[in-house]
């Protein structure tokens, strides 16, 4: 047997135990002759010792341990004397004299220490992920992750929900990425395609009769690496027939609830029920679909009071249908010039052309830009903005996504510079009234700002103004994170057509592409609709996790590769031979 106990189970009440343990070597410790071995397994620490005169073979072998080496100790539980108790470990009153070891495995010296949370590069972390994963953090994380998930299953499983896999290899379904593709052996010059989420699948489901599915969903995209997005993610999947949108929300903000407060206790959710921003006043008040709304500092339209000014930057925005939009920042008036300059090269980063500001001073206002202004038009401005002594003004004059994007970014960047963000808090919130489409700045064509599926709001006209369409779609933000995005589904063919035709997608296409959609449609598809969590970026935040790969036990790197199985990579010929593919690289 290998071990009696785990290694942070022993107490002062087995003392005079006969125990074995097996483990890693955490740390050792030489004390003139006396040995002590901090023993680690995935459970915690124990203290084991030799004692040279009683136990000289295991003494012996006690010496010749090293980090890491995986060890299975037998002895008996003693109490540590009473000053070096360590407070910090469950099994800190006691220890275990070793009469018997066996060393199962020897270990070279590790790439980097494991017994202390050092900085060490993401590269050589990933590289040596195994090790990596050994660390407390790490483990912590997927234990979490584990329980999440648990909690989750749990959870729909009561509401009456029936977890269903679909299958990996599909023809492509669009959620606005590129897609990985699988080559296929058996019909050379084919390929399947991996999900970007199980989106048709679940709606198919529906059409069977399955009210309400789940899945614990691997979902791949194609897509530029960051923080928050992996190459392959996992989906909390989510599909109920005979539902309106408040339905599916209500459920899904039970279960951020029961989780918020179950793993994050000492969080405090902002408000419950979770507020409900239209898409249009979320990019209004905070520049920003996915606003974190832990802080204020909202943004306002000065277009009216300005589109008569001289100031030609701002009345010429105007009068070319664009906007100017402001961000007062309370006691911004003392940002220095180099504060300014970094802020305006954040703005330029979003596509701005300046970032024009005027601080209050307490004999008003100044600024470059002061001189163009009108006394009632600078008097209007300080209104509306709510300006005060001792603040700035930030103006962004442009169309009006860049607008809202170039102030939103500025505003997350000046909350943190200025420790507006309560780290306490958790701020939920519904986005809503999201547009059908918007144009694809590349095609000058329209895309669907959700996915094709997405059922319009009533009223709305897909073919003569597709613009001002409305979708019956919701996202759910966490602190400035999108963790989750759904939406009331199309679900007869006529609208599901229209929809194909708006986003220009020929009669024949659709057909070759969603042909099984539309069929499907015929064959008496209940109203439906659902949602999908991105998990990993959940579980992130309920860690307190800068990026996703730190709750992944096998991330890609930033830039979508495995460092440690070295994937992407090339294959053999024969294989290329046996799928028919000639390679034709560019240098
Ligand atoms: P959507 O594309 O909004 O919707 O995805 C849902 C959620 O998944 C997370 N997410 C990601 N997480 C990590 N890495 C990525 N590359 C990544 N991409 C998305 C986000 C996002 O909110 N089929 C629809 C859902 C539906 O309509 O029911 C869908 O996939 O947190
Ligand atoms: P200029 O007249 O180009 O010297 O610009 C005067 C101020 O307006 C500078 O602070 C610029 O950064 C700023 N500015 C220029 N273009 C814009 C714009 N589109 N929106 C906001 N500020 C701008």
């Amino acid at each position: 047997m290998y071990r009696t106990h785990t290694c942070n189970e022993l107490t002062d009440k087995d003392i005079e135990k006969e125990v074995t343990l097996s483990g890693w070597v955490h740390r050792r410790r030489d004390h003139g002759g006396v040995i002590f071995i901090d023993l680690r397994d995935r459970y915690g620490l124990t203290q084991i010792v030799s004692d040279p005169e009683k136990f000289a073979d295991a003494h012996w072998l006690m010496d010749k341990a090293r980090s890491e080496f995986v060890l299975k100790i037998s002895g008996k539980v003693r109490l540590r004397p009473d000053n070096q108790y360590n407070k910090n470990l469950e099994t800190g009153k006691i220890e275990v004299l070793v009469s018997d070891i066996q060393i199962l495995n020897e270990a070279s010296p590790p790439p980097f220490e494991i017994d202390q949370e050092k900085q060490v590069g993401e590269d050589l972390r990933l590289t040596y992920r195994y090790l990596d994963l050994r660390k407390d953090r790490l483990k912590n994380n997927i234990i979490l992750r584990h329980n999440i998930i648990k909690d989750i299953r749990d959870f729909f499983d009561k509401e009456g929900f029936l977890e269903i896999e679909t299958p990996i290899l599909i023809k492509g379904t669009p959620e606005g990425s590129r897609e990985y593709i699988v080559p296929s052996r058996i019909y050379p010059g084919n390929f399947y395609v991996l999900p970007q989420s199980p989106q048709q699948l679940k709606q198919l489901l529906m059409i069977s009769g399955f009210d309400k599915y789940f899945q614990i969903a691997r979902c791949f995209r194609d897509e530029d690496q960051r923080g928050d997005r992996q190459p392959e993610f996992t989906q909390l999947d989510i599909e109920m027939s005979f539902v309106d949108e408040k339905e599916v929300m209500n459920l899904n903000e039970k279960i951020f609830i029961e989780l918020t407060e179950k793993y994050c206790p000492d969080k405090r959710i902002l408000s419950k029920p979770f507020p409900v921003l239209t898409y249009k006043e979320a990019m209004d008040k905070y520049g920003s679909d996915s606003p974190d709304i832990r802080f204020d500092l909202e943004l306002d339209d000065v277009s009216e009071l300005v589109k008569e000014s001289e100031f030609s930057v701002f009345s010429n925005a105007v009068k070319n249908g664009g906007v100017v939009k402001t961000l007062r920042v309370p006691g911004g008036g003392n940002f220095s010039r180099k504060d300014i300059d970094e802020y305006t090269e954040m703005a330029k980063a979003m596509g701005a052309k300046g970032l024009a500001y005027i601080i209050i001073d307490d004999d008003g206002p100044r600024s470059s830009i002061v001189k163009f202004f009108k006394e009632d038009e600078l008097h209007a401005l300080i209104e509306k903005t709510g300006a005060v002594a001792g603040d700035i003004i930030f103006f962004a004059a442009d169309i009006y996504s860049i607008a809202c994007a170039s102030l939103g970014r500025l505003r997350l960047e000046i909350a943190k510079r200025l420790g507006l963000i309560d780290k306490n808090l958790f701020a939920y919130v519904w986005i809503t009234d999201f547009p059908m489409f918007e144009t694809n700045g590349e095609t000058g064509k329209l895309d669907a700002v959700h996915h094709p599926f997405t059922a319009p709001k009533s009223g709305a006209d897909l073919l003569s103004s597709p613009e001002t369409a409305l979708a019956k779609a919701y996202d759910v933000v966490l602190n400035g994170t999108e963790i989750g995005g759904g939406s009331i589904r199309i679900h007869n063919s006529d609208t599901q057509k229209a929809v194909f035709k708006t986003l220009d997608i020929s009669k024949e296409e659709a057909e070759y592409r969603f042909g099984h959609m539309l069929n499907a449609f015929k064959y008496g598809a209940p109203p439906h609709g659902g949602i999908a969590w991105g998990l990993d970026r959940l579980i992130m935040i309920f860690a307190s996790e800068p990026n996703i790969r730190e709750v992944i036990a096998f991330p890609k790197d930033q830039k979508a590769k495995d460092l440690m199985l070295g994937s992407p990579s090339q294959i053999k010929k024969d294989q290329l031979t046996e799928l028919q593919i000639k390679l034709d690289l560019k240098e």
